[in-house]
Order: C-alpha cells, then sequence, then structure tokens
C-alpha cells in the first residue's frame, strides 16, 4: 500500500525564508497549505510547485494580522478534512523607527501576526497533533529576540514572546511526539527590509552577518526534522547572542540602538 504523504502548513510562503521552505517541504513530498495575503502570488506558487512536484496544495488567501484570521484558517484545514502534521509559523514583519513616530495600527497589526495568530494556531494544531502523537512545529523568532530593540521596539518584543513562549512548550510536550523548533535568523535577505523601512542603500546589505533566505529555509528546515528545540543561524549571530548576555542591559540596549542606526 502507498504511504499517505504528510502534510505542512506553512504561513507566510510567498517570499523570502518561507518561499524556500515552501521547496524544500516539496522536495520532500510533503503535502502544502500554504497561506498569507497575496492571492495572485499564492496562485502563482502553485501553479509553479504543481508543475514540478506530485503533491497537493492549497492555498487559502488570509491576512493573518486580522482577528478571527487564524481560526479561519483552521476551520479550512478542518472543512476540508486535512491532517496537519507540520506547522510553519513564518509570516511576520517589523518596523524601523522611533516607537513616538511610528504608526499605532502598524504595530497593532504586527503584535496580532507576530503573536496573536502564531499562538492561536500553535494551540489549535499543536492539540491536534498531540492527541495523535505526532507533529513538528517551527517558528520563527529572530536574533532580535534576545535583546531589546530601539528603533524595533515592538518588533523585538514579539520576537522575544516567540522566543519564549516557544521554549516553553517544547518542554511541555516533551514525550508526546510533538517537537517545537525555534528558529532565529539574524539578518536576511527577503522582502523584510523594504517592508521594515529600511533604505535601498541600508549599510546592513554590506554587512557580514547578512545571508539569503535559501541557506536559513535550509538550516531551519534540517533542525526542525532532526527535533532540535532552540537554533541560531550562523556563527556571528551566535557569538553576538552569547556576548551579549553578558552584558548590563542598559548597555547592550544602547549597543543595539547604535547597531540599528548604523545599518538602517
Ligand atoms: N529577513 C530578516 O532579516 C529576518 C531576521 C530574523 C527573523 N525574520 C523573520 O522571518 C520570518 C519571515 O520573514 P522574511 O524575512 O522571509 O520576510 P518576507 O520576505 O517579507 O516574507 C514575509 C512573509 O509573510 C507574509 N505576511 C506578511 N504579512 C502577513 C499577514 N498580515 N498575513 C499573512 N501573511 C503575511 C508575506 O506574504 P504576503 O505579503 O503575501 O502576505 C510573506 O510571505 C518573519 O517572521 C520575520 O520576522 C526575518
Amino acid at each position: 500500500m502507498k504511504k499517505k504523504n504528510k502534510t505542512v502548513l506553512i504561513t507566510g510562503p510567498t517570499s523570502g525564508i518561507g518561499l524556500e521552505l515552501t521547496h524544500l517541504f516539496a522536495q520532500d513530498n510533503i503535502n502544502l497549505i500554504l497561506a498569507s495575503r497575496n492571492k495572485k502570488l499564492l496562485l502563482k506558487i502553485q501553479n509553479d510547485i504543481l508543475k514540478k512536484y506530485n503533491i497537493i496544495v492549497n492555498v487559502y488567501p488570509v491576512d493573518l494580522s486580522k482577528s478571527g484570521s487564524a481560526r479561519k484558517l483552521y476551520n479550512f484545514c478542518i472543512r476540508k478534512k486535512i491532517i496537519v502534521d507540520y506547522l510553519v509559523n513564518n509570516a511576520g514583519f517589523g518596523k524601523y523607527g522611533l516607537f513616538t513616530q511610528t504608526s499605532l495600527n502598524t504595530e497593532l497589526d504586527m503584535i496580532h501576526l507576530n503573536i496573536t495568530s502564531l499562538t492561536e494556531l500553535t494551540k489549535l494544531f499543536g492539540l491536534k497533533m498531540k492527541k495523535r502523537g505526532f507533529g513538528k512545529i517551527l517558528n520563527i523568532a529572530s536574533t532580535a529576540s534576545f535583546q531589546p530593540g530601539p528603533f524595533m521596539s515592538v518588533y523585538s518584543a514579539t520576537k522575544n514572546y516567540v522566543l519564549s513562549f516557544s521554549e516553553a512548550i517544547a518542554e511541555e510536550f516533551r514525550g508526546s511526539g510533538v517537537s517545537v523548533t525555534t528558529l532565529c535568523p539574524g539578518p536576511t535577505i527577503s522582502g523584510f527590509q523594504k517592508r521594515a523601512g529600511f533604505k535601498d542603500d541600508a549599510k546592513m546589505y554590506n554587512s557580514l552577518a547578512i545571508v539569503d533566505s535559501k541557506q536559513v529555509a535550509q538550516f531551519g528546515y534540517n533542525k526542525m526534522m532532526s527535533n532540535h528545540r532552540l537554533v541560531i543561524f550562523g556563527l556571528i549571530n551566535r557569538l553576538s547572542i552569547l556576548i551579549v548576555k553578558f552584558l548590563p542591559s542598559s548597555f547592550k540596549t544602547y549597543l543595539v540602538k547604535k547597531v540599528y542606526n548604523y545599518y538602517h
């Protein structure tokens, strides 16, 4: 009897790290449910994947920064009787700027997408996974998770939540057959910088630490598949997180402000 393919739900599969992850799952014959806002792009990606791989691809256009959207996505999977074996909470964005000058609505949307929807999807699908005794969850945090981020204050705080939440539930799921991997990328070339408001010629693009989305996705994919809990991409990122750990809080926050200011 032919073995049934597994299925992954990926949020934010239309660009950057999420798009690369989408191809990695497809290559391994894992069926896809792809969810983000841009319907045209989702349909294009669905078409591209179907031409290359013999898998099932469902797309669900949704704005996960809006209340009730994660539940609608979950209900879509239930209606279609799809068992989600892997969940990738990748969709997210940040915004550069002084807190007194940035838009509150943008920040509330960011909190909803980066925190609320991620939590809701993890709860709804995590419960099902636990009942079945199998599942893998990949939550995308950031190197920004490890310290406060002046000029990216709300974004850094949302990613701090992702890190803390994901590590805690990874421990709760211990022995249940469900793994939770937290991936912390550093600066990665993707649609992120443009949306965050970084300049086209920002110094960040010449930074030694910047990498492309493909490398980050491959790393995260491998670590998720081997049930790692907390993974930070790149030696420079790992070293800087280690150093920052030993610095007094106010000094490290001042340093981060200088770094963001310089690289913007
Ligand atoms: N790039 C970096 O330097 C970096 C560093 C650390 C962590 N990260 C994290 O990595 C993850 C992936 O980001 P990326 O760098 O690959 O950025 P990206 O290229 O901008 O991709 C973001 C993805 O999220 C989707 N998305 C954005 N807003 C959404 C919404 N409201 N509802 C549903 N989907 C939404 C986008 O699709 P639509 O536009 O179609 O909605 C897109 O597919 C994010 O969580 C980000 O915080 C990035």
